[in-house]
């Protein structure tokens, strides 16, 4: 298979395969998460300040008080790194043509510099943050082979699309045929593990926050 094969087969048949096992895994997942139910609580329902479903939301997205100082790569740099891929996906040129292809539906994007400069943010955030995972050792005793896989899976699109952009490397047909294969390795990976918390993060907060409640107990 040559390069331009190779970028037909991914642009193409590959791209299906992905998009095809992200949507039934989803799918799937979210059936089997929604049709496990809840035991009924007899209980009466007690009532405390800050306790909801909402009010974990949003306490949770916040960190708790002291540990932006105890562990502020993982706070600050999650933060980069999680809008940093918002805007490369929904606001870089090439992925935003993608979606008008897809849907019709399109929206002004950023210019190139400030998307390259959002790329090597995002780069240098999730990299500090493998960085602390391997040398806090907390994190690394209870780090299994899926927290670095995902944090992989996650990585490479990311460098692949710069370094096709930048001509790094490879030749340019070949590079960004890596790229739209290593967003397929993501697209497959996504449902079946803690990816899936692209779907889940917010109603198990909710979950949580609302079962609690129930106790009268804010957490
Ligand atoms: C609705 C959008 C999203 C929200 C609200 C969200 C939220 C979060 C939160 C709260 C964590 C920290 C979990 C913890 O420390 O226990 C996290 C971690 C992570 N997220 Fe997301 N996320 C979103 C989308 C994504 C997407 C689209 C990707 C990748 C394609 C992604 C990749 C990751 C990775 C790799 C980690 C682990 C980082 C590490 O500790 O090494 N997230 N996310
Ligand atoms: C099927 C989905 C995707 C396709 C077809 C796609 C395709 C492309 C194309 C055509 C380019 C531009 C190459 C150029 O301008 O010369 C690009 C750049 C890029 N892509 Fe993607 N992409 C996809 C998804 C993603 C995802 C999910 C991420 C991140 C997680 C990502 C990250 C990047 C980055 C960082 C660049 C370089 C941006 C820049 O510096 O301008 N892509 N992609």
């Amino acid at each position: 298979m040559n390069e331009l094969q190779f970028l037909t087969w991914v642009r193409g048949p590959g791209l299906d395969i992905a998009v095809g096992i992200f949507l039934l895994g989803t799918v799937w997942r979210l059936f089997e998460i929604y049709t496990l139910g809840r035991g009924k609580d007899l209980a009466a329902p007690r009532r405390a300040a800050g306790a909801s479903g909402l009010h974990t939301v949003f306490r949770r997205s916040l960190p708790p008080p002291g540990m932006l100082k105890r562990s502020p790569v993982s706070y600050i740099g999650g933060y980069i790194f999680h809008i940093g891929l918002a805007v490369i996906v929904f606001l870089g040129a090439p992925h935003i043509m993608l979606i008008a292809n897809l849907t019709g539906l399109s929206w002004p994007g950023l210019p190139a510099q400030i998307i390259g400069l959002a790329t090597v943010m995002t780069m240098a955030a999730m990299l500090a943050m493998l960085v602390d995972r391997i040398n806090k050792p907390a994190k690394r005793f209870l780090s299994t082979f899926e927290d670095w896989f995902t944090w992989a899976v996650t990585f490479l699109p990311v460098l692949t699309g710069w370094m096709a952009v930048q001509h790094l490397l490879l030749p340019y047909t070949t590079m960004l045929a890596l790229h739209i294969l290593s967003v397929e390795i993501l697209l497959i990976v996504l449902p079946f593990t803690k990816l899936f918390h692209v779907f889940t993060l917010f109603g198990s907060r909710w979950y949580n926050g609302s079962a609690n409640a129930r106790k009268g107990v804010p957490v």
